[in-house]
């Protein structure tokens, strides 16, 4: 397993409308006050190639992709992330945080989608050539909420049923549980700041320097 052997590799997990997104403007904005090279990214995207798959996915209906046609694309996009930004970036020593790597793929394509997990872990570890965070905030939070703060412009896989975004929760729970040195599980329903004072001091400690 390699992991962000000189500087630190952070993702940021959870469903579909839980901040992810905030959480890392947040962040970045403390790493940058306290002096630190760092690297945001999102999945799926983050390359040029990365957002073409992107838009190519998520703009597309609802029972209109393949499963296995869609986790190849979540793996195609995350192959060229992970080779053209994140990889470079951990080797100069840079914090990189990424919006979602393979637990994602984990979570809505075996726990959400029923493809056999040793499949996606295989394929995963050939996409990253076993790159692993060093560490995973999971943002977790009931779907039910989740999809109340996310009414507009509902992409294919937000609008799957409420089942779907159970499992893939219920998937995320047991793999932070499974994995408690790597994961810290959130409650996303606490307040932005406390959310990510508490995130902040958490990489604060296994970052060096
Ligand atoms: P996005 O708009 O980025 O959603 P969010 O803001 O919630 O991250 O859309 C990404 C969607 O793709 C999201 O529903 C999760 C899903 N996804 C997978 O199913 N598998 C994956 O490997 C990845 C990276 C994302």
């Amino acid at each position: 397993m390699i992991r962000g052997a000189e500087g630190f590799f952070l993702t940021l997990e959870g469903g579909d409308g839980v901040g992810k997104s905030t959480l890392q403007r947040l962040l970045n904005q403390r790493i940058v006050d306290a002096g630190y090279d760092v690297v945001m990214c999102r999945e799926p995207g983050g390359t040029a190639l990365g957002e073409k798959l992107r838009s190519a996915l998520l703009g597309s209906k609802k029972n209109e992709v393949d499963p296995l046609a869609e986790l190849l694309i979540f793996l195609s996009a995350r192959a060229q992330l992970s080779a053209e930004i994140i990889k470079p970036a951990l080797k100069r020593g840079a914090i990189v945080i990424c919006d979602r790597f393979t637990d994602s793929s984990i979570a809505y394509q075996h726990y959400g989608r029923g493809i056999k997990k040793s499949i996606v872990e295989d394929l995963n570890a050939i996409a990253t050539e076993g790159l692993t965070p060093d560490r995973t905030i999971l943002l977790d939070l009931d779907p039910a909420i989740g999809s109340m703060r996310n009414v507009q412009a509902q992409d294919y896989m937000e609008q799957e049923t409420i089942n779907f975004h159970n499992r893939v929760r219920e998937g995320y729970l047991s793999l932070a549980k499974e994995f408690t040195e790597r994961w810290l599980i959130v409650d996303a329903l606490q307040e932005e700041g406390i959310i990510v004072d508490l995130v902040w001091t958490d990489l604060k400690k296994r970052i060096r320097g």
